[in-house]
């Protein structure tokens, strides 16, 4: 493992709470299909072989460190490779999204799962070096993982879902071996972040994506209790935790709870609201209508100018989206955003 300084650590220091002379800027889905960069790459490879590859999974990732100068670089990878890794049949196709062949259907599908998957997931922690070597410690780099929610409804529905039918019935009928799925996956969650912070991660973020899908109480039983638990067992020294679901502005009480150095919330809050009823030291991420970026210029401009002055007086904030970039938003448009950003003083 190689440990420097890290020269711009806008991003390290507003997740801790710490004043920042600007905003850092990052991007959910910023290692993706809106440059141009990246299909000259997917051309070639299928998107489990990229990340299976160690270097071109570390070209992908540092696509956006270098055409948009962002302040943190996300691990190219995907949430769903801890369930291949337990057996899932796992498969991307275009158009199609994410799909598992052997989807759950009872207890046996469940004790058919592997938790010892660490020789598995090796690819991701070379992943991690070679991007590490290549940043040279020129900004942080964060790993991350699927929930155990998220990637149990992954599991139960075989893929996407609208409506997360599946899982829900899985869960009110079924809770116990619902239970049983959740808590294999937060083990194996659980090995597979250390094994990130070890081989050399800046920092973490846990995204429960789908949890909006839930009730208040369903939230808490399936959902939050083994985030607390992943949380809780991270060797997390000096690695900022940041916890993401579609629903923050929702749950973001319980979210912290688990007490992760920052809430990455999407954009129906009112972001100083939500920052201000978090507990001292719980830093916040977020939250733009990724759809803005569809706009002209100026009306980006407005828009992010609104939220960073919103944003102005409270120590611990990161400008994201409050989900991924849609593949069709112009590069240019992005590029664009990132630069106010990155004018901005405070
Ligand atoms: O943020 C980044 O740029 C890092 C890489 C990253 C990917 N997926 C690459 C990807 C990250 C952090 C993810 C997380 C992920 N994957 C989530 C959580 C974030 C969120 O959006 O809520 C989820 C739910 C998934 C599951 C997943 N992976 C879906 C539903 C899909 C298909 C739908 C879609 O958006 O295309 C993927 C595929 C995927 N993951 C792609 C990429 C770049 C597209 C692959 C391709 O080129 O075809």
């Amino acid at each position: 493992m190689i440990t420097t300084t890290i020269q711009n650590d806008l991003f390290i220091r507003a997740a801790f709470s710490q004043q920042t002379e600007r905003p850092p800027v990052w991007m959910m889905r910023q290692a993706g299909r809106f440059m141009k960069e990246y299909w000259d790459i997917k051309n070639k490879y299928s998107f489990l072989e990229m990340c299976k590859t160690p270097e071109i999974a570390a070209d992908v990732t540092l696509l956006p460190v270098d055409l948009l100068g962002i302040d943190a670089a996300i691990l190219f990878s995907d949430i769903l490779v801890t369930a291949e890794a337990m057996g899932g049949e796992l498969s991307f196709t275009q158009g199609v999204g994410p799909r598992f062949a052997n989807p759950i259907r009872n207890e046996k599908d469940i004790d058919a799962l592997s938790i010892a998957v660490e020789e598995k997931l090796r690819y991701v922690a070379d992943a991690i070096r070679v991007v590490q070597q290549r940043l040279n410690g020129a900004i942080p780099l964060i790993g991350f993982a699927g929930a155990p929610f998220t990637v149990l409804s992954y599991l139960v529905e075989g893929g996407s879902s609208k409506d997360f039918k599946l899982t829900k019935l899985f869960l009110n009928n079924h809770p116990a071996l619902a239970h049983k799925l959740l808590d294999k996956i937060a083990t194996v969650t659980i090995t597979y972040l250390n094994m990130q912070i070890a081989a050399g991660v800046n920092a973490l973020q846990l995204f429960d994506s789908w949890a909006l899908a839930l009730s208040w109480d369903d939230y808490q039983e399936f959902a939050h209790q083994y985030n607390v638990k992943i949380i809780a067992e991270l060797k997390r020294t000096g690695i900022p935790i940041i916890s993401f679901c579609k629903g923050s502005s929702v749950f973001a009480p319980l979210m912290a709870e688990a007490r992760p150095d920052v809430i990455s919330v999407d954009w129906n809050a009112d972001l100083r609201r939500i920052k201000q009823t978090l507990p001292k030291g719980i830093a916040v991420q977020g939250n733009l209508d990724p759809f803005v970026l569809y706009a002209d210029q100026a009306v980006i401009k407005k828009k992010i100018i609104q939220l960073l002055e919103r944003m102005r007086d409270e120590e611990g904030f990161i400008f994201n989206l409050g989900h991924g970039i849609m593949p069709d938003i112009p590069f240019d448009n992005v590029k664009f955003a990132v630069d106010v950003i990155k004018e901005f003083r405070y």
